[in-house]
C-alpha cells in the first residue's frame, strides 16, 4: 500500500507553518504524538506524576513492545534512553577493552562514537582502525573480512552517517561479524524511522537510535537494543536501584532484560510520545516508507545537480534520505540562513561532526536537506528553486 500524502499531511500541523527537509535533524511530529505527549502532560499537572504515571502504566509498558516490534527484537531486550549518544554510550562502556584489542570501525563514524573510541583507546591501549572503503566510498566489506583476527574485540559502525546520504552495508557486516564470532555495534540513529531496521537481518549484536529524527519522535528519547545472550553478561558501566535493586546492605542484584542500562527516573511524556511514533511508522510500513523518502530524495538530488555550481556530497549507489551539498563560492551557514528566510528547513552537518570523512573528501561544511514520506514533489522543486535562487 502506498503512503496516502494528504492524510499524513493532514496529521502533520508544521507543514502548514514551513517546508521541512531537516528530518535528519529533528522530524515534525504527528498528531498522534503530540496529543499522546500533551494528554499525558495534562494529567501530570491535573492528578500528579506517580498518579498519571500509574494511570498510563499499560501504555508506558506498551512502548517497550513497540519498540521491540520495530525492531524485530524482544521486550526485554530493549532500554529506553534519553538520546541515541546515552544509549550508545552505556553499551559501548559495558565492554572490557585489553591493550591491543581492535575496534574496527568506518570512515563515516559519528563524532560522539568516534571520541569515544579515543578515551577508550587512552585508557586501555585498544586500537582503534577503520575499515577501508570501496571505490565508491562505501564500506567495503571484504576489506572487513580481511581485517578480523582474534584481537578484534568490536566493529562498531555508523549505518546512515550524519552527513549524506551513504548507506553502509550494515547486514553484509553483521553476517561476517555474526559468522566470526565479534560484536557488532550499529549505530542506526539517521536510519530508524526511513527504513526497515530489523535486527535479525541486520545480525547486530547491539543497535542505538534515537526517537526525534525519521521517527518522528519528541525530543529527547532513544532507545538501545542489546542481543540477550550477550546484554546477560553486560555490566552497565553505571548503575541504580532500579537497573540493580538493592536486595541485601552489602548487594544488589542486575536486572535480567536491557533495562539494567536504564534510571528510576524518566520523562514518561517523551516516552509515550516515543511509542506513538514508532506505531505510527509501523502502521505506514517501513517498506513504503523508504520507497517514497527514495523517490523524494532522487528527485531533489536530480534537481540540485541540474543547478550550476552546486555540488552533491552523497556517497555510495544507493543513497537514503539525506541529500548533502555545497553551493560555488557561497558558505553553508548563509545558504541556510537564506533558505529559513525563504521557510525551508535544512541543517548544516559541520566537518567535525564526520571528521575523517570530511578530512579524507576535503569537505566544508554542508548543508543538509532531508526529506521525508509527508513531503510533496512541489516542495522538492520549490526548494530546488529557492536554492537556485539563493545564487550570488
Ligand atoms: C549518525 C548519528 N549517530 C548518533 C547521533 C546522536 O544522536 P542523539 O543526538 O540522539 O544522541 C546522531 C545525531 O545526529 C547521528 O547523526
Amino acid at each position: 500500500m502506498t503512503i496516502d500524502v494528504v492524510k499524513v499531511r493532514r496529521e502533520t500541523p508544521g507543514v502548514l507553518h514551513r517546508i521541512h527537509l531537516n528530518n535528519a535533524g529533528s522530524g515534525l511530529m504527528p498528531l498522534a504524538v503530540l496529543d499522546a505527549m500533551l494528554g499525558y502532560l495534562t494529567r501530570e499537572a491535573e492528578i500528579g506524576g506517580y498518579e498519571a504515571a500509574s494511570e498510563a502504566a499499560t501504555e508506558l509498558d506498551g512502548v517497550y513492545d513497540s519498540v521491540a516490534r520495530l525492531l524485530g527484537a524482544s521486550r526485554d531486550e530493549i532500554a529506553l534512553t534519553e538520546n541515541a549518544t546515552v544509549a550508545w554510550q552505556l553499551a559501548f562502556y559495558a565492554l572490557s577493552f585489553q591493550p591491543g584489542d581492535r575496534i574496527l570501525t568506518t570512515r563515516a563514524e559519528y563524532a560522539a562514537n568516534y571520541v569515544a573510541f579515543l578515551q577508550v583507546s587512552r585508557r586501555t591501549g585498544a586500537v582503534i582502525e577503520v575499515i577501508p572503503d570501496d571505490a565508491d566510498g562505501v564500506l567495503d566489506p571484504q576489506a572487513l573480512e580481511q581485517m578480523i583476527d582474534d584481537r578484534v574485540k568490536i566493529i562498531a559502525i555508523t549505518w546512515v552517517p550524519t552527513n549524506g546520504g551513504l548507506r553502509n552495508p550494515a547486514a553484509a557486516v553483521g553476517e561476517i561479524a555474526r559468522r566470526r564470532g565479534v560484536i557488532f555495534l550499529l549505530d542506526a540513529c539517521q536510519a530508524v524511522g526511513q527504513m526497515p531496521t530489523r535486527v535479525d537481518e541486520l545480525g547486530c549484536d547491539i543497535l542505538t537510535a534515537t526517537g526525534r529524527k525519521f521517527l518522528r519522535g519528541p525530543r529527547g528519547t532513544g532507545f538501545l537494543y542489546v542481543r540477550r545472550d550477550l546484554m546477560l553478561t553486560m555490566d552497565p558501566p553505571m548503575i541504580d536501584h532500579f537497573a540493580a535493586p538493592w536486595v541485601t546492605p552489602d548487594r544488589y542484584k542486575l536486572r535480567g532484560d536491557a533495562r539494567r542500562f536504564e534510571t528510576w527516573e524518566n520523562n514518561y511524556a517523551a516516552r509515550l510520545g516515543l511509542g506513538r511514533a514508532v506505531d505510527y511508522a509501523l502502521q505506514l510500513g517501513l517498506e513504503d516508507i523508504e520507497t517514497r523518502c527514495s523517490i523524494l530524495s532522487a528527485r531533489l538530488r536530480e534537481g540540485l545537480r541540474a543547478l550550476p555550481g552546486i555540488v552533491i556530497h552523497d556517497l555510495g549507489r544507493n543513497p537514503v534520505s539525506i541529500v548533502s551539498f555545497s553551493v560555488e563560492n557561497r558558505d553553508a551557514t548563509t545558504v541556510k540562513a537564506e533558505l529559513t528566510q525563504l521557510g525551508y528547513n535544512v541543517s548544516i552537518s559541520a566537518p567535525s561532526s564526520t571528521l575523517l570523512d570530511a578530512t579524507a573528501r576535503h569537505l566544508p561544511a554542508v548543508v543538509r536537506a532531508s526529506p521525508h514520506y509527508y513531503n510533496t514533489d512541489d516542495e522538492i522543486e520549490s526548494f530546488v528553486r529557492a536554492v537556485a535562487s539563493s545564487k550570488p
